[in-house]
């Protein structure tokens, strides 16, 4: 066994308490060695809860600081940027959060970073690690619902609570299906590949007082002759949830992050394609911020020298897919979509 692994978080929120625990359920690989945020309470909160001695307000004292092995950034979207490339640049490998950036070309910098110093990248792109979806994808490419068609998935969320630590998220370039849309557009890429082409209709009446449209819906073309849909609301008057569904040609899977079970329909021969079974519900764990699960796979990466498991180039091309869809939107007209080519 390699040595234990110096991990510095880089915000101090509920959820980057999330990513705190997911350290320290790994304790025998890494070490939970500092934490940074400018809010001076929840810096000492924290700091007070996982019993640490190096606690700051300038995440440079940890950029500069060599026994810090890696950080974890989970800071507003437009610090990703710039405090990845500040880790990477002083020899440390990152864990980013979601969304990657707010652009392809700021991915492409931090891709660029990545490359040249030869660290490591991972984006923390959790429904990767939500064990509805993963069992799902288990599923599909076991070749339990046959020849996928369609695929579908929802970000349904209320933001009108949840501004941000000085309302980051209320701002033009954080566009709601960028922030948060990314996290269906991931999943249905993980699934189904990336989409070559999307349509995208948006509007906006629920957050009024928000800078950027706040539901959209959108269209894409998948390879292999697959079709598909997201929908992104961040002002729906409903809870939290990422409603999915896949459709094959012998079978449908139905899921989302915040229930107990899943639907699996089979058909009954799997040679016929007139019979069908009633639903079987398959039992899951609601986890839908599993963080320790994908502090896990970092750690595991990091101590074997192996490829991220949730690369940069997988973040970056989600973002791709992201802002193609918000530029669809705007201008009312299907988007070829780009990919980062580092
Ligand atoms: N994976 C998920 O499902 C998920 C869920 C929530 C948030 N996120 C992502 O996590 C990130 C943080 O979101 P949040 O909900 O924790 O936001 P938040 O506003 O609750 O917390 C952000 C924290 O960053 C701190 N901060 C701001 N500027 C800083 C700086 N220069 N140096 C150090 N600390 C600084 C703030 O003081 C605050 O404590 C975002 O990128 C967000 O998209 C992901």
């Amino acid at each position: 066994m390699k040595k234990k692994i110096n991990i510095a978080v880089i915000g101090c929120s509920g959820m980057a308490e999330g990513h705190m625990y997911g350290v320290t359920d790994n304790k025998e690989k890494a070490n939970l060695y500092a934490i940074c945020d400018i809010d001076p309470e929840r810096l000492a909160l924290r700091k007070e809860k996982f019993n640490l001695d190096i606690a700051v307000s300038d995440y440079r004292e940890l950029v500069n600081d060599p026994n810090v092995d890696a950080a974890v950034i989970v800071t507003p979207d437009q610090l990703h940027l710039e405090m990845t490339v500040a880790f990477l640049r002083a020899g440390k490998d990152v864990l980013c959060e979601k969304p990657m950036a707010l652009s392809v070309a700021e991915c492409e910098e931090m891709m660029r970073a990545e490359k040249e110093t030869g660290k490591k990248l991972m984006i923390g792109q959790v429904c990767r690690c939500t064990p509805a979806f993963v069992q799902a994808k288990e599923l599909i490419d076991e070749g339990k619902i046959g020849d996928l068609f369609f695929v579908e998935s929802e970000y349904a969320h209320d933001y009108s609570r949840i501004g941000g630590y000085n309302n980051w998220r209320i701002t033009p370039e954080r566009h709601g299906f960028i922030g948060g849309g990314c996290h269906a557009v991931d999943l249905l890429r993980w699934i189904a590949g990336n989409p070559t082409e999307v349509c995208a209709y948006s509007n906006h009446k629920c957050l009024t007082s928000w800078p950027v449209d706040d539901a959209t819906i959108a269209i894409y073309k998948f390879p292999n002759n697959v079709i598909g849909k997201v929908f992104a609301s961040i002002g729906c008057k409903r809870g939290y949830t990422m409603r999915s569904a896949f459709y094959g040609t012998k079978g449908t899977i139905i899921c989302d992050n915040t229930s107990p079970t899943m639907q699996l329909f089979e058909n009954k021969d799997p040679n016929s394609e007139t019979d069908f079974t009633e639903p079987q519900e398959i039992e899951v764990n609601i986890n839908n911020h599993n963080v320790s699960e994908e502090l896990r796979m970092f750690i595991d990466a990091l101590q074997g020298g192996g490829e991220m498991p949730i690369s940069s180039m997988e973040g970056a091309s989600t973002i791709a897919v992201a802002c193609a869809t918000v530029e669809s939107s705007k201008n009312q007209t299907p988007v070829k979509i780009k990919y980062p080519t580092l």
